[in-house]
């Protein structure tokens, strides 16, 4: 609590909020006392609503901020490791030797899935959207575990943790492996977390897959930059399904069929469809043209964000790394110079300055993710991979403190009470 108060008035009546001070950023107005006055508050998309307290990720989206438990961004991308933000997402602070042996470890001993798994695949046609194919398998996790799992038991919720981060990779690469009828690869004990979700995508059972250093950090360094965002509209959705004391892997399958969408982690995916339909520079200034438009309903995808109204930090690092894939594997996309090109008009033209419209994390990852041979429909799987344990870590800190279910309000404009017609009256 500040100290500070808000005042709102209705009519005669004179409201005291009390107003309380995060560690940075913005006081919230705690509005609970509007209700026991008989009013709700109104605020259609969250727009201003700050539905939890969290210590997880801050965000500045002015100054273009992201920090994970207080470390920056940019400084976690270039010099940790995913399994170490993991860590570091779920447990607060950096993990010391034994600390990062000992969680890597448990991450290693949970890669494989219930063999039974495997036949969830085989219900679905091959061509099946991977992301439909990951909400139902994740889903199907709780299955696996519920019997077993008392959400309020801190142990259980560890192992679930371990146990998501674990066989995510190993759910995504067999989403790949059964889309062009390959044969699903096992992982492999001895490798680090990204090579091993490379080899579990790439290897077949004629010619083991070697991994290039350069594919693995960059695959290791995509997934730090989508670990967690605080509370986006999938992480709120795990929340949300969170507060009802659902199954956790349950909740986490929510969060994925959230993220699907075009307008969160679907943009990737839009991002190069977008580019191959704008083909080549020349045609970059008429697509621009008819993003503006307002009859038209094209956006430029990987461009907006609803808290950064500034560059996206991860947008930045994202570029810095595919710049250097490309230029390690020797690859001229004409992709890259395309978003280049765009970006460039984008970012001096008036409609996008004025509306604080900047590259966020989709514009140059999906560039990177077909330089390391990911096909296009993979990469929101790739998304919900890196992404995982920020829902997790954000289910955790719910569940271990005083929360209760998520149950939005509503400004009801439908019919008052009228009396049922009989279907030969009407
Ligand atoms: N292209 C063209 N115009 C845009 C775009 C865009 N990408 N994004 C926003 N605008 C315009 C809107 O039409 C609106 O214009 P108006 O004021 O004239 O009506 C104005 O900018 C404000 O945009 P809103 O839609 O109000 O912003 P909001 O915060 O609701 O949306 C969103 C954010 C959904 C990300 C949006 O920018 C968008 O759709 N971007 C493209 C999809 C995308 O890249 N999504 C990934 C987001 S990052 C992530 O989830 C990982």
């Amino acid at each position: 609590m500040s100290g500070k108060k808000a005042q709102l008035t209705i009519g005669d009546q004179n409201i005291d909020l009390p107003i309380y001070s995060g560690s940075v950023g913005p006081d919230v107005i705690d509005v609970k006392e509007v209700l026991a006055r008989g009013y709700f508050t109104y605020d259609p998309g969250f727009m201003a609503t700050a539905a939890c307290e969290s210590k997880i990720t801050f965000i500045d989206g002015d100054q273009g901020i992201l920090l994970h438990r207080g470390y920056p961004i940019e400084q976690l991308a270039t010099q940790s490791t995913y399994e170490e933000v993991c860590y570091l997402l779920l447990n607060g602070e950096l993990p010391d030797k034994a600390q990062m042996e000992n969680f890597s470890s448990s991450i290693r001993h949970h890669t494989m899935v219930n063999e039974q798994l495997q036949f969830f695949y085989r219900g679905f046609r091959r061509d099946a959207h991977p992301m439909a194919v990951m909400c139902g398998v994740v889903g199907a996790l709780s299955a696996f575990y519920h019997d077993s799992l008392d959400i309020r038991n801190p142990e259980h919720r560890r192992v679930s943790a371990i146990r998501l981060i674990a066989k995510m990779p190993t759910i995504a690469a067999m989403c790949y492996k059964y889309s062009v009828g390959q044969p699903f690869v096992y992982p492999r004990d001895e490798l680090d977390y990204s090579s091993n979700f490379l080899r579990m995508m790439f290897a077949t059972p004629c010619a083991d897959y070697e991994v290039n250093p350069v594919l693995a950090k960059a695959m290791d360094r995509i997934f730090i930059l989508h670990a967690d965002h605080e509370q986006n509209a999938s992480t709120s959705t795990v929340r949300m399904a969170g507060s009802t004391d659902a199954n956790p892997f349950a909740c986490i399958a929510a969060g994925i069929a959230a993220l699907w969408g075009p307008s969160h982690g679907g943009a990737n995916e839009a991002v190069l469809r977008m580019l191959a339909e704008i083909g080549s520079v020349d045609h970059v200034e008429s697509f621009v043209r008819r993003v503006k438009d307002k009859s038209d309903s094209t956006k430029l995808m990987g461009f907006g964000h609803r808290v950064y109204k500034n560059f996206d930090p991860r947008a930045k690092v994202m570029k810095q790394t595919c710049d250097e894939v490309l230029s390690a594997l020797g690859i001229d996309d004409p992709m890259l110079e395309l978003a280049m090109k765009l970006e460039e008009i984008a970012l001096k033209d008036d409609y996008f300055v004025s509306r604080k419209l900047y590259p966020n994390v989709d514009f140059y990852s999906g560039i990177i993710l077909k330089a390391i041979g990911i096909p296009l429909n993979l990469f929101t799987v790739i998304f919900a991979l890196g992404r995982t344990p920020g829902w997790i870590a954000h289910w955790q800190e719910m569940i271990s403190n005083p929360y209760k279910i998520a149950r939005p309000r509503q400004l009801y404009t439908g019919n008052t009470q009228r009396d049922y017609v009989a279907p030969s009256a009407r």
